[in-house]
């Protein structure tokens, strides 16, 4: 199983080009079951959890090939299309609950497994349940699987969600674009790869409207044709490179960067000390070597801090000057990389859902274990302010949300390197 290897260095300069959003990808991919015409997705981000969905899709019927080196993905469902989402598939990646929404809409039923534990959280499918029956669906759970139903199709709903869930208001706006009428999603997530989502729908003729508002609003059409989509900038790749300099000192240009995309992280990297200037290329982030200012910071949904930063925001604040208090308000089980980052020396007390982290002059390097997506990448960015070098094993959690990891650190000067154990 491969390692990585991260080796405490100085400042870091130079470019680094951000991909397209792997969550919005695995949305926008299973979008291609609404038409039988197709859709190309370009700028699409080269990860497993996209092989992943690619195999899903093409369980289900639908045709996908690369192009571009993998940036551009072909997808057309112009044959028949299964309803039969599989637990082998399913169980490897929670985001393939969203081919629900767009197999009800295109068949009028679906089986699907239900995804299984995850190790963040529990993380049910209840909000994603009550709001497509709010469409006409029945839903029942059977051996693991998600039974649905319809009679004669789905039909337009008025829906408000118990909490504002990115995945269950892209499963009811896909469902409600070949509803019977309209459809109205109330406390619906307005996070900008929902935003990407319905500017593709519409590209494909559907009528939307609300999209990045908590309420939106669908007028179900007959039917839907192909399109070509650009995906949005990925924002949480891209926080988690804007820490690298935070980190190490530096001055490092995110290429496609936008600070729109990520204001109340950026204002929290400002408050920290660090600089931050957007360009017509992206964004510029600066920090001379030397201590930020610890923050407090709070998980939210859309527009708030984003819950996919924390761990990445908890390494730099292990060196902070300072006490930072993190809370996470999402995830009931997201401080994993929490143990792991004190094997490194950082000063961590966790209480429920509060990570007090008191920052330490300097970490020192360490062998550690990637325990999730997030988690691994944080122990690199910990790596590359330590003293000495830091082995992140269970790499292949990396291999899901971000492509070229390696070469896009030490594109920058960071030692960083992939290595082969047994
Ligand atoms: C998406 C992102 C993930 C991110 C998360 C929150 C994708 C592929 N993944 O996940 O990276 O961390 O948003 O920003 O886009 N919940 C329920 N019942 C449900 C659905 C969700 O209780 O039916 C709970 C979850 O357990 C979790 C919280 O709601 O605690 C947020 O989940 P949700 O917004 O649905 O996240 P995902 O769409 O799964």
């Amino acid at each position: 199983m491969d390692s990585i290897l991260v080796t405490g260095n100085g400042p870091l300069n130079g470019q680094i080009p951000i991909a397209g959003a792997k969550n919005a990808c695995l949305t926008l991919m299973p979008a291609t079951l609404l038409s039988d015409e197709p859709l190309t997705l370009t700028n699409a981000p080269r990860l497993s959890d996209i092989r992943t969905m690619t195999m899903l899709l093409q369980s289900l019927g639908a045709e996908v090939s690369t192009m571009a080196e993998g940036q551009v993905l072909a997808l057309s469902s112009h044959g028949t299309v299964t309803p039969h989402a599989d637990y082998d598939i399913v169980r490897k990646m929670r985001a393939s609950n969203l081919v629900l929404g767009p197999l009800l809409a295109r068949l009028g039923h679906a089986v699907v497994s239900l995804p299984g534990g995850c190790a963040i959280g529990a993380r049910p499918m209840d909000i994603h349940i009550t709001a497509l029956e709010a469409l006409g669906a029945e839903i029942e759970l059977k051996d693991g699987y998600l039974h649905a139903t319809t009679q004669g199709g789905l039909k337009g709903g008025v829906h408000e969600m118990r909490f504002a869930s990115v995945g269950a208001t892209e499963n009811f706006v896909m469902a409600a674009t070949l509803a019977k009428g309209t459809s109205v999603l109330k406390n619906a997530a307005r996070e900008p790869e929902i935003v990407d989502l319905v500017h593709c729908l519409r590209k494909m003729g559907a009528q939307i409207e609300g999209e990045g508002t908590s309420e939106i609003t669908i007028q179900g059409v007959d039917r839907l044709g192909g399109a070509t989509h650009a995906v949005v900038t990925d924002r949480i790749e891209l926080g988690t490179y804007m820490l690298a300099p935070a980190i190490c000192g530096g001055k490092v240009e995110l290429l496609g960067g936008r600070r729109a995309l990520l204001s109340a992280f950026c204002d929290k990297l400002e408050e920290a000390g660090v600089e931050i200037a957007e360009t017509d290329a992206g964004l510029v982030v600066a920090h001379k070597t030397g201590r930020v200012r610890a923050v407090d910071v709070v998980t939210e949904p859309y527009p708030g801090f984003p819950t996919d930063l924390q761990a990445q925001m908890m390494a730099l604040m292990c060196t902070a000057e300072g006490t930072a208090s993190l809370e996470e308000t999402i995830f009931e089980n997201r401080f994993m990389h929490a143990p792991e980052l004190t094997r490194m020396g950082a000063q961590i007390e966790v209480q429920g859902g509060t990570a007090k982290v008191t920052g330490v002059e300097r970490l020192k390097g360490a062998r550690v274990m990637a325990t999730d997506l997030r988690a691994s990448v944080s122990l690199i960015l910990a790596g590359l302010a330590a003293e000495g070098e830091t082995t992140v094993s269970r790499v292949y959690h990396l291999d899901r949300g971000y492509e070229q990891v390696v070469r896009k650190f030490a594109g920058v000067g960071a030692k960083v390197e992939r290595i082969k154990e047994d």
